[in-house]
């Protein structure tokens, strides 16, 4: 069953009561500092964080002094933080303010919205802690706590998956005082509902959590995978034995293959044509030893596409007339033509030689 939204709220605020973070803009009302807190916690971590907001507040203590300081003393404050574009924003709305809003901020998430460089997590929190407006943050610490509370199984970096978080948070924030309920959320994702080991056994929603009951904690927030798919390249050697033969290798390698039957291959990195020549010398020799009258040529190259991989199949002809006296290394397999279906093979093999008729 689903914690319903409105004891998960009573619930946090409950938890919020006990916790002991103290941070100086717990509990501020002047949307300025607020403001300024969260520019700087979105660029960095609460402790990290701490001593540029104490030095931003007492070198510009409300916002006039920050929109008639340089750009030049703006950025130097800032030095450190790094992606120096959210100072000059920080600049440039402190300016708006200043001039065209006599120094007040916009007193609603909407109109806070409209600045430069407050988004709908800036604007819900300065729009909560400073006007109790109900609008509830979400971030990343937002979407792992939720996802894990309601063993949501849709990825949360989905329009899906945000919406349904955000849904439950908006309606939870109504049964409290939205500012609380906003600082709780943080503070719960930083320290108990935490990306790695989080703390399941201290944590008062245990008994509620979908994800710690079904021991998913670990898996959830689920995630749409962006598996960047290995390439695989073979050359595979197609040995015409006069007009009436070919060779086939075993497999041996411990991967998808192993045990099935193939053309003599190597393995290499696409841009590596020099190297595949050589590997393809050492190989012929190594099957027909002392052999040195071959000359391959391209026939087709195939593609086949796995979940984790794409193998790219680029397949050679080899014509081999019996030499006198004629060598064959055990390993590999003199097969008639005609005999080749009697092996197991890999698909890319199959398809080659369905593609040529073989
Ligand atoms: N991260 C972003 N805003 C925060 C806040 N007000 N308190 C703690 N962590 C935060």
């Amino acid at each position: 069953m689903i914690l319903n939204p409105e004891l998960f709220a009573l619930k946090l605020l409950e938890w919020a009561k006990s916790s002991d973070r103290v941070m100086p803009w717990k509990s501020e009302k002047d949307a300025y500092k607020i403001w300024l807190s969260e520019i700087i916690l979105q660029q960095t971590r609460v402790e990290q964080g701490l001593p540029y907001y104490l030095h931003f507040i007492s070198t510009y203590p409300d916002v006039h002094t920050l929109a008639t300081a340089s750009e030049a003393e703006v950025l130097k404050s800032w030095e450190g933080l790094g992606y120096y574009s959210r100072a000059r924003n920080l600049h440039q709305t402190a300016k708006v303010i200043s001039q065209q809003f006599n120094g007040v901020f916009p007193s609603s998430y909407t109109g806070l919205l409209q600045l430069k460089g407050i988004g709908p997590y800036t604007a819900a929190a300065i729009a909560s802690f400073a006007y109790e407006e109900p609008k509830p943050v979400m971030d990343g610490n937002v979407l792992r706590f939720v996802s894990r509370i309601l063993g949501m199984e849709i990825p949360v970096d989905t329009k899906e998956g945000k919406d349904t978080v955000y849904q439950y948070i908006s309606d939870a924030i109504k049964y409290t005082l939205p500012s609380a309920y906003n600082q709780a959320m943080m503070d719960f994702g930083a320290t108990v509902c935490k990306p790695v080991s989080p703390l399941c056994n201290n944590c008062p929603f245990s008994q509620y959590c979908i994800a710690f009951k079904q021991g998913k904690e670990s898996i959830i927030p689920i995630k749409v995978k962006k598996t960047i798919k290995k390439e695989l390249i073979f050359h595979y050697y197609v040995f015409n034995v006069e007009g009436q033969w070919t060779i086939l290798q075993r497999r041996n390698k411990n991967d998808i293959w192993k045990g099935l039957y193939q053309f003599p291959a190597i393995e290499v990195e696409e841009k590596h044509h020099k190297q595949a020549a050589q590997k393809m010398h050492q190989l012929v020799n190594e099957i027909f030893p002392g052999n040195e009258n071959f000359k391959p040529f391209f026939i087709k190259e195939i593609k086949q596409v796995l979940t984790h991989r794409i193998v790219i199949g680029q397949f050679y002809q080899i014509d081999i007339n019996f030499p006198s006296p004629f060598k064959i290394n055990k390993e590999y397999n003199l097969v008639e033509r005609s005999k080749i279906r009697n092996f197991a093979l890999p698909k890319i093999i199959t398809e080659y030689l369905k593609l040529t008729n073989f």
